[in-house]
């Protein structure tokens, strides 16, 4: 059989710079936001996306470094059959995840609970459709036992190995850092009141930034907890700043008084 080539369409952003400590899987990511970039000359192709509440991302696991057809996944010790995981160390390595679609802007999907590395190319899109895809009366095999491990259990290295800065893994304390926007999930509520549901989303995400460059700051420290505390004082400090800050709602009919 001929070999099969694709041209990427577009390339997926998230703030996961690496592969460990990401969410196994978009059910499981809930909060985590991201951007598809759709390649200006596809961009024609994403006419009529916007009615959709989720979508199919269909993508390239880039930062894969070995194939193998057994591996162990990440909720269980045993070795399993690559095709009765969903690991991405596949001899074909695409990744499926369906996330949320906030909003289209021109060829820029917002999307939220993704469980994809920055920079990932994108190969398609499809709508989720209940009635199409999703099923009732399954089995889930090997995983029955550990299903239940979903939510808790964040990608390690057993993949690929991962950079280790000064003996501290500051890509996972970023990301864990960022994470923190999200357990609160009435601030991002509250951001959108305060500032429409397009500026609220946008300050989120500019938030997230921010809070990512700062851990650079107490790298020094060269201590996870210790990073983690001062973190948490920042965070706190920040979402404090933010919401007491005097911005009005664009789109908020009421006016303030005075
Ligand atoms: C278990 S896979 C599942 C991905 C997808 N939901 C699926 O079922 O095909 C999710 C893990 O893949 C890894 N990953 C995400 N994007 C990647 C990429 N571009 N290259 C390599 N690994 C990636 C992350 O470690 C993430 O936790």
């Amino acid at each position: 059989m001929k070999n099969i080539q694709f041209t990427p369409i577009g390339v997926i952003h998230s703030f996961f710079k690496k592969t460990e400590g990401v969410p196994i899987q978009a059910s499981a990511a809930k909060g985590t936001s991201g951007t598809v970039e759709v390649f200006q000359k596809y961009a024609e192709g994403l006419k009529d996306l916007d009615g959709f509440s989720h979508i199919i991302l269909i993508y390239y696991f880039h930062r894969v470094k070995k194939v193998s057809l057994k591996a162990k996944p990440f909720m269980d010790d045993e070795v399993r059959g690559i095709f009765s995981i969903r690991g991405p160390s596949r001899p074909n390595p695409i990744g499926i995840s369906i996330v949320r679609l906030e909003k289209v802007v021109e060829n820029i999907l917002y999307i939220m609970d993704l469980d994809i590395v920055d920079e990932t190319p994108l190969l398609d899109i499809k709508p989720y459709v209940p009635e199409f895809d999703a099923r009732k009366d399954v089995k889930i095999g090997w995983l029955e036992k550990h299903i239940h491990k979903l939510s808790k259990t964040k990608s390690d290295n057993r993949f690929q190995k991962g950079e280790i800065v000064m003996g501290i893994d500051l890509e996972m304390i970023k990301q864990m850092s960022a994470e923190r926007l999200c357990e609160d999930e009435g601030f991002l509520s509250e951001l959108r009141e305060k500032l429409g549901d397009e500026g609220g989303q946008k300050k989120f995400l500019e938030l997230e930034n921010i809070i990512i460059e700062k851990v650079d700051d107490f790298k020094h420290l060269n201590d996870h907890d210790k990073i983690m505390e001062e973190m948490g004082i920042f965070i706190r400090k920040l979402k404090d700043d933010i919401l007491s800050e005097d911005i009005d709602n664009p789109n908020s009919s009421q006016k303030k008084p005075g």
